[in-house]
């Protein structure tokens, strides 16, 4: 998906943290929720923007998709991705990673692991919204190839009122396994 020149070296932390580990995303677990909800509110700009517990919870009883990835030594948790399956197409519900680690490639990493499952479901096609004030999200979109395709208006609560989202859709066969 990205050129083999942008990745970290196969030796830093940085790449293992990204992928070049052995170590494979997992499912996520109720177990998990506590540490999940301390790193993603540690990473958001605004920590009132993190998922809740209620949505960790409703995500593992409707079984959605999910992955946790940790760290090989400890087993602390550096990213989570939730996506939901619909007819034909995913939706990316959340990804957040460790604040540290940021820049490192763990959210492609996890969307990475997302991609080649929906390839082997024969899903064609992700969603996602986003709120247009976080940048960060909407440069790792873009970068994996994702494209605008619309507005919801006044989708998510925002600090005096609301906040619109945008609708983005990567076509699963425009990235590169
Ligand atoms: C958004 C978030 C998940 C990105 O995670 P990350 O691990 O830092 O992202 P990656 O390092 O995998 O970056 C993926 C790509 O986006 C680019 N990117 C990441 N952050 C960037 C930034 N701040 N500015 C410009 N580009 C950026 C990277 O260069 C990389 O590009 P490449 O694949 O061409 O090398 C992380 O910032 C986060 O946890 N934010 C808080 C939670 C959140 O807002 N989630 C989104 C909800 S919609």
């Amino acid at each position: 998906m990205s050129a083999p020149s942008r990745s970290p070296s196969p030796f830093s932390p940085l790449a293992e943290a990204a992928g070049a580990s052995p170590f494979a995303d997992r499912v996520m677990t109720e177990d998990d929720i506590p540490a999940v909800l301390a790193m993603e509110r540690l990473a958001c700009l605004d920590s009132a923007h993190a998922w809740s517990e209620d949505n960790y919870r409703s995500s593992l009883r409707s079984a959605y998709w999910t992955r946790v990835r940790t760290q090989p030594d400890t087993g602390r948790i550096i990213g989570v991705c939730v996506a939901m399956d619909g007819v034909d197409e995913m939706h990316l519900l959340n990804i957040a990673v460790d604040k540290a680690l940021h820049g490192a490639g763990v959210a492609r990493a996890l969307l990475d692991t997302l991609y080649a499952f929906c390839r082997e479901a024969g899903v064609p096609l992700l969603w996602l919204e986003v709120r247009p004030s976080n940048e960060r999200a909407l440069m790792v979109y873009r970068r994996q190839g994702f494209v605008e395709v619309g507005v919801r208006k006044g989708y998510y609560p925002a600090p005096g009122g609301r906040e619109d989202a945008l609708v983005m859709r990567l076509e699963l066969k425009a990235v590169r396994p």
